[in-house]
């Protein structure tokens, strides 16, 4: 596996992110590089040399499977995880993110896998945690942030059996509390949006909601990193796609270069078929 690795690459995608300039080719600016970062816990490499590039206004699936690297990755990117070696670039210049707030500060609002909502806590508080609206006399603006909440939980994500922002989140489903982190990651507007598994617990019509926001903000030129196991999903919303193996990525291709047939091997079996093994299997070239 490690051996092969260099072959499996296939950077069929709009190409190597070295020296690339923003906004090169008549393509949208570069938002986000990661530059062979390599992460290791005690002697285990999570990551191997992983770089991946990110545009403005993409929705990049980043795939793989159980163990792949891809929420490592996020936490990279999040500034939660800090790589052992190689870089990350936002908008072309080297940042070093110490921690989660480091990445926030660059426009980075990142929905993970476990999303930590406090439970004894409204629903509206848990979107504003953080972020509360104060007035001039150091109060909370409560009625404010309840309107709004209640606008958000209407309008960007349908979370099927939520009628009022003032529920306890400790009352509500695990799919219910994933809404509730959308909601609230996708009311602070930001310029990356990162959402490891967010549909995993969400019913259809929250999880079409979600996309049709995704979809929303695309037009607006705000990007989106989606981790998601479903392949067919990945394929229906996003632009390009970063699959991962072993801590490796093993593909990167825009939509327009892969089927969603490309994805389901590529993922299952951490490469994609070379020319030749597709020839023997009686499978034409596209
Ligand atoms: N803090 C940690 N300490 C040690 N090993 C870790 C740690 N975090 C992740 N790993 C290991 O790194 C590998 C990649 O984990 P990661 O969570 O990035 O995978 P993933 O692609 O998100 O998988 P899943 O689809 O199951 O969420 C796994 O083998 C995991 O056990
Ligand atoms: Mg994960």
């Amino acid at each position: 596996m490690d051996q092969a690795a260099g072959d499996i690459v296939l950077n069929v995608g709009s190409g190597s992110t070295d020296g690339m300039a923003p906004g090169e080719q008549g393509l949208p600016p570069m938002l986000l590089e990661l530059d062979r970062v390599t992460k290791r816990y005690g002697n285990m490499e999570v990551l191997k040399d992983v770089s991946l590039h990110v545009r403005k206004g993409d929705i990049v699936g980043l795939l793989g499977d159980n163990g792949a690297g891809k929420s490592t990755t996020v936490n990279v990117i999040s500034g939660v995880v800090q790589p052992d070696e190689g870089e990350l670039r936002w908008m072309g210049q080297v940042k070093q993110l110490t921690d989660r707030r480091a990445s926030a500060e660059l426009g980075i609002e990142t929905i993970f896998q476990n999303s930590a909502l406090v439970d004894s806590m409204t629903i509206a508080r848990n979107i504003f945690m953080g972020r509360e609206m104060v007035g001039p006399m150091g109060f909370m603006r409560q009625r404010e942030m309840r309107e709004i909440a209640s606008e958000v939980l209407k309008t960007i994500v349908a979370i099927e059996g939520i009628d009022s922002p003032d529920k306890l989140v400790g009352q509500l489903s695990g799919g219910q509390k994933q809404a509730v982190a959308i909601a609230r990651a996708v009311h602070f507007n930001r310029t990356l949006l990162v959402l490891d598994e967010p549909t995993s617990a969400l019913a259809v019509r929250a999880t079409e909601a979600l996309f049709d926001y995704l979809r929303h903000l695309r037009e607006r030129g705000i990007t989106s990193i989606l981790v998601t196991h479903n392949l067919f999903d990945a394929y229906r919303i996003c632009d390009r796609f970063v699959a991962m193996a072993h801590g490796q990525v093993v593909l990167q291709a825009k939509k327009g270069e892969v089927t969603v047939d490309d994805l389901v091997e590529v993922v299952s079996r951490g490469r994609l078929s070379s020319k030749e093994e597709r020839e023997a299997a009686g499978v034409p070239a596209s």
